[in-house]
């Protein structure tokens, strides 16, 4: 039975790192109350603070090199290819940073005609004056007046249109999981590496001010000797099923072969064009959606990328309506470092979320499904056989930020602006962004090995040598 004593003083920590908001490192205080008393500064009010600070740091850098050079004050042209759901996310994100970031979304770019349409109205409505709409990206990468790209299109067609961007020499903000198909996702990265592009993978998170806090905490040692990571992330929803688009899409107003890419032709189908995570040649699914995210922050908060081996099951339990991709799945990786992440979703039942960071003398907590900022350490105090009252002893700190004194929420939404604010700053600095091609790479190798794993049965192992993986053991 784990047991901890709540009564603590509160501990001050120092942050270590300087790639979060404020440029001075800033002291984290680790509170223990429960109670949550009016808030002093929102999320959100925090976040625009952030961004305007990234402006500032923007507005002053000069770009060392740029197909367009770009001065200081020069406006950065964007454009936008696949306007669907997390499309109009990323608009609105956009929109929120243009003055203070000086960009301007001035093109946009989708296969079907139905949501050109629809980002065209809504970036008219941002900017008052209407963008340029091509149907396919090719046109709009011809397009010298376009500084860099936001792809936000279907999981299966991010790295070869990555490729495509870069082959271009765009900046790109790419959407998770930066590839599916592994030599796609290595082709996409080693162009992007090539043409010194400043590429930002959309596993926003790491911009997020309690996972910065949360990964110097991890990163300062506290925890000792971390063995296990547990992630179980729920849903009771027959998820990515029954999107109202699938009704709306028809052959005639989009271009069904671009949207295969490198598929095999297959006649058209309104499900897969719009459900697409339920089938598996265009996604893993859980892997790809989610746990993306969630390997994303252990891969950055324990500094270790490439799981040695992985091994995973699951099914459609939940959810017999077509859908190929499981509804219920584990996996369990292995990395060099000596420790296992298990992670785990249910779309069949709601329990909470959580994942916890298990070290020989700290676990750090984060209550909550993905992305949630609600962390709390808890000491571990020595073993067992120290003391057979050792789980009486222990001891529980909240993890706040400075000057906050409520605890935060255990959920967040999509739509932090962080991680574009960042993307925007390094665009015009030529620093690499807070989630590069290296760590996107890295996050899909980790989703491909477990998809992997579950399609075939057989355990995955990790080749860094020759950066491939296959079921054939280090022994073999
Ligand atoms: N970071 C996050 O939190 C987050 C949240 C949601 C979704 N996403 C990611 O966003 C991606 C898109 O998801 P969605 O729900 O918006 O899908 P969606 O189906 O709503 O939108 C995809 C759009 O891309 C268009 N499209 C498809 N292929 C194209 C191509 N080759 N060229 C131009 N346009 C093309 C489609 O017509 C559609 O308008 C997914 O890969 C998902 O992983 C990320």
């Amino acid at each position: 039975m784990f047991a901890y004593n709540e009564s603590v003083s509160a501990l001050n920590y120092t942050h270590r790192s300087e790639r979060s908001f404020g440029l001075q490192p800033t002291p984290i205080s680790l509170e223990t109350s429960m109670d949550e008393p009016e808030r002093k500064t929102d999320r959100r009010t925090f976040l625009s603070r952030s961004a305007a600070t990234l402006a500032g740091a923007a507005l002053s850098s000069t770009a060392s090199s740029y197909g367009r050079i770009l001065g200081a004050n020069d406006r950065i042209a964007l454009c936008h290819v696949g306007n669907g759901s997390r499309g109009s996310d990323l608009d609105l994100i956009v929109s929120k940073l243009a003055s203070s970031h000086n960009v301007e979304m001035n093109s946009v770019c989708d296969l079907w005609r139905h949501n050109r349409e629809k980002a065209v109205a809504t970036n008219t409505r941002y900017y008052n004056r209407s963008p340029r709409a091509f149907q396919h990206i090719e046109d709009a990468l011809a397009e010298k007046q376009i500084d860099a790209v936001i792809l936000s299109t279907p999981d299966h067609s991010h790295s070869p249109l990555l490729k495509m961007a870069a082959d271009a020499g765009k900046d790109v903000y790419v959407e998770k999981p930066m590839g599916n198909v592994f030599e796609e996702a290595k082709a996409a990265r080693d162009a992007v590496l090539q043409n010194k592009l400043v590429v930002q993978v959309g596993t926003q998170h790491r911009s997020e001010p309690y996972q910065i806090a949360a990964h110097d905490l991890v990163q300062s040692g506290v925890l000792g000797d971390v063995t296990k990571i547990e992630m179980v992330w729920n849903y009771h929803g027959p998820r990515w099923r029954g999107r109202p688009e699938t009704k709306l899409v028809r052959e005639e107003e989009t271009d069904w072969r671009k949207f295969l890419l490198n598929k095999p032709y297959r006649p058209f189908d309104p499900q897969v064009y719009c459900e697409f995570r339920l089938y598996k040649e265009f996604s893993s699914g859980i892997p790809d959606q989610w746990m993306s995210h969630g390997i994303d922050l252990v891969h950055w908060f324990m500094n270790d990328s490439f799981p040695k081996s992985a091994v995973a099951h699951g099914g459609v339990f939940a959810w017999h309506d077509g859908r190929e991709n499981a509804d219920t799945f584990q996996a369990l990786l292995e990395y060099p470092k000596g420790f296992l992440v298990s992670y785990s979703t249910s779309f069949g039942n709601d329990a909470p979320g959580f994942t916890r960071f298990m070290g020989k003398k700290a676990t750090l907590f984060n209550f909550g499904g993905e992305g949630s900022p609600r962390y709390q350490l808890v000491e571990e105090k020595g073993t067992h056989e120290d003391n057979p009252d050792i789980d009486k002893n222990r001891t529980s700190k909240y993890v706040l930020l400075p000057g906050e004194t409520t605890l935060p929420p255990m959920g967040i939404d999509d739509l932090t602006l962080g991680h574009m604010a960042n993307w925007f700053e390094c665009m015009r600095s030529r620093e690499q962004p807070h989630c590069t091609v290296r760590e996107g790479f890295a996050h899909s190798v980790a989703c491909m090995m477990v998809t992997e794993a579950y399609w075939s049965g057989r355990k995955q192992y990790w080749n860094a040598s020759t950066e491939t993986f296959s079921d054939r053991g280090p022994a073999a």
